[in-house]
């Protein structure tokens, strides 16, 4: 049944890290952009690589693959090579905790 669930504490992931976990049997990823934190499918669209072995930029994920780019708020594409977005998924806090709706 879909709903939000606990994933990590903001002690996790410092800001400007990121951090993969398996929920539900979906490997995502959340990022904590100065303490804003977001989750995406931890799997690039472009040739599956971990997207969480890449790096921050800005408000961007770079995949450590290839260099594709994705925006960590929609997961849209914003540099090839990849051409599909990623899913992202919605985040709530609670207190300390970090709960992402898969
Ligand atoms: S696997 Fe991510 S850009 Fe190629």
């Amino acid at each position: 049944m879909p709903g939000f669930v606990k994933v990590a504490t903001k002690t996790d992931i410092p800001p400007g890290e990121m951090r993969s976990f398996v929920v539900d049997h979906t490997q995502i990823v959340i990022c904590n952009v100065n303490n804003k934190y977001f989750a995406l499918a931890d799997e690039c669209s472009h040739d599956s690589a971990p997207i969480s072995d890449g790096h921050l930029d800005g408000d961007q994920i770079v995949c450590p693959r290839h260099g594709a780019k994705f925006e960590l708020l929609t997961g849209k594409v914003t540099a090839h090579p990849a051409v599909v977005g990623i899913d992202r998924y919605e985040v709530k806090i609670d207190g300390e905790d970090i709960l992402v709706m898969i």
